[in-house]
């Protein structure tokens, strides 16, 4: 890490002089790299991972080091994030995986989604004034869907990883047993969680005191329990947590607390592979996460429409850019309200949906010179056949082969109640589904029937690891948490690389904006001109400056023979190791 921070130096300092003192050129002169941006990626030549939380990160490395690719790097760190960031590193949620794969220049999807019991029906969260009972959709054992983590890693590490799995846990069985320094970012975490925490007792012994209070920021933390859970995995691979002794807690406490998932519903999950969604954006491929995630779908469609404008010439950030962007986002998220679910389940129109020519008819419903109201925007028309928290890091190597994943409890610390003798939190993501068709679920989105409970299904998803590929090879990988506002983070930094030439920390760094259709307002990070707000209100659109920032990225661009790391500084903790 201190390495790669001494070679932007070097590269800073030492090359500039030389080129104003136009020495004469040697035999193979180094590239001089033009840094005209605000911000700084942080540069490393061989390996990469971009996290959240830094221990993890460094697993993840030190696996690259050791002569694993990235797909080794990626399972270490999913793994380990398990352990070092239990807001969203989890075992018992869900994901997705991209990753592409050098030797045989192709890229594949591993979804690891979480499915609905098989005893989850329709109206499962209704009360019987027919509305959501948010305290058991969101924070009951019914919240639970069937934890996919553990087998989407596996799958991963057998299909696409060179090392034994027991190599690759090691590192995270050793910080669950042994412990670590709890961070600042740590102990903000559990802190914003810490009164919901304490009322399920597991979870209460796991993450607090005896008093009740946070860990204090440096004090040594262990999780015996989640390092035999994941002694367990290794050892047994995914018998090791779907069936046996894990297993056998997880039902006892799913019994215990009224909870839904059965002996079957464990031992029949399946992570699956999955083709990607692709699209173009003038010279550059998409390639991102498909049903039952809606966000490939969408970047895709927003950048048809928004392919028809001179973007640049517009201005990054100017309220006619910003306008156009907005409009585009409303159409596409009342599609999303419509079409979208997992595709086991319901037809997905994916090729309508991400075809240039139904991107033209959405382009011709813009008004370049007003915002039209939400209520007055159906979702599109095309042919159907007959009928808070989440996390992301990405992985490249010194082979070619890059992971972008994305993986989630749904909530931070998902239902907040752990499984006992497991070290495990429970997800939430049963409340991913239209708990009541038509009403918008925590995230705020509008979803319709297509995305109804039922048994084995896996809820809609908003979660989309992507790559970028220039001239037939990767250049930009991402991902982001944040619910609905996923979709739009994870567009606004691919498009600030490609349509505004910014390097990968600017194109993260840079204010978003974002608007879902429903509700009818455009949310601004600050750092947006008062000026261009006005001229956005002038237009028309209901301007919320949010207090909060929009999403998390982590991302690589694979550039010039380097590889550039940006973590989002929008939050504490994250961390680019490279070497
Ligand atoms: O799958 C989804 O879209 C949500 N469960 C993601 C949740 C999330 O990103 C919360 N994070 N901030």
């Amino acid at each position: 890490m201190k390495l790669t921070r001494y070679l932007i130096v070097a590269l800073g300092f030492c090359l500039v002089p030389v080129a104003m003192a136009q020495a004469p050129a040697p035999a193979a002169q180094t590239p001089i790299i033009d840094f005209g941006s605000r911000f700084l990626p942080t540069v490393a030549r061989q390996g990469m991972v971009v996290g959240p939380e830094e221990l993890a990160a460094e697993v993840g490395l030190d696996v690259l080091r050791a002569g694993g690719n990235a797909v080794d790097a990626a399972v270490a760190t999913g793994f380990a994030l398990a352990v070092s960031y239990p807001r969203a590193g989890n075992l018992g949620g869900g994901g997705f995986m991209l990753l592409h794969l050098a030797d045989e220049d192709r890229q594949t999807l591993i979804d690891y989604r979480e499915t609905a019991p098989a005893a989850a029906t329709r109206d499962l969260f209704l009360n019987e004034n027919g509305a959501v009972d948010q305290q058991r959709a969101y924070f009951s054992h019914k919240s639970a869907g069937v934890p996919g983590t553990v087998a989407g890693l596996i799958l991963a590490q057998q299909r696409y990883g060179t090392l034994p799995l027991a190599d690759v846990m090691a590192p995270a069985i050793a910080l669950a047993r042994d412990g670590f320094a709890v961070s600042f970012a740590l102990n903000q975490e559990i802190a914003a969680r810490a009164e919901r925490l304490a009322m399920n007792p597991e979870a209460r012994r796991l993450f607090l005191d005896a008093q009740g209070r946070v860990p204090e920021i440096g004090s040594r933390w262990q999780q015996p329990d989640l390092a035999w859970t994941l002694t367990q995995i290794a050892e047994h691979g995914q018998k090791g947590f779907y069936e046996g002794e894990v297993a056998r807690r997880i039902l006892a406490e799913m019994q215990a607390g009224e909870g839904l998932i059965s002996a079957a519903d464990l031992a029949g999950y399946r992570a699956v592979e999955r083709e990607p969604v692709r699209g173009t954006y003038q010279q550059y491929e998409i390639i991102s996460t498909p049903p039952p995630s809606s966000g490939g779908i969408h970047i895709i469609q927003i950048l048809n429409i928004l392919e028809g404008y001179d973007l640049q010439a517009m201005g990054h950030n100017s309220a006619a850019y910003i306008h156009h962007l907005t409009e585009a986002m409303k159409l596409a998220y009342a599609d999303r309200s419509r079409y979208l679910a997992d595709p086991d389940f319901e037809p997905v129109p994916v090729a309508e949906l991400t075809d240039k020519a139904y991107a033209e008819r959405q382009r011709a419903l813009i008004k370049p010179g007003r915002a039209t109201p939400s209520e007055e925007i159906a979702p599109g028309k095309v042919l159907v056949d007959a009928s808070h928290d989440t996390t992301h890091y990405t992985v490249a190597d010194r082979f070619g082969n890059v992971v972008s994943n994305t993986y989630t409890l749904n909530f931070s610390f998902g239902s907040h109640i752990a499984v006992p003798g497991t070290g495990m939190l429970l997800n939430n993501e049963m409340a991913d589904f239209a708990a009541n068709p038509g009403q918008p679920n925590p995230f705020g989105l509008v979803e319709g029937e297509a995305n109804r409970i039922e048994g084995g299904k896996r809820p809609l998803s908003s979660m989309s690891p992507t790559m970028v590929f220039r001239d037939g090879k990767p250049w930009l990988a991402t991902g982001s948490p944040g619910g609905s506002l996923i979709i739009t983070s994870v567009l606004q930094t691919a498009l600030n690389a490609m349509a505004f030439d910014m390097n990968i920390a600017t194109a993260s760094a840079e204010p978003r904006v974002h608007h879902q259709w429903q509700p009818d307002k455009l949310v601004v990070e600050q750092g947006i001109s008062p000026d261009t707000l006005a001229l956005l209100r002038a237009l028309g659109h209901n301007v919320d400056v949010a207090g909060r920032t929009l999403g998390r990225t982590q991302s690589i661009m694979l550039d010039r023979g380097y590889l550039w790391g940006a973590t989002d500084t929008r939050r504490p903790g994250g961390h680019v190791a490279g070497y």
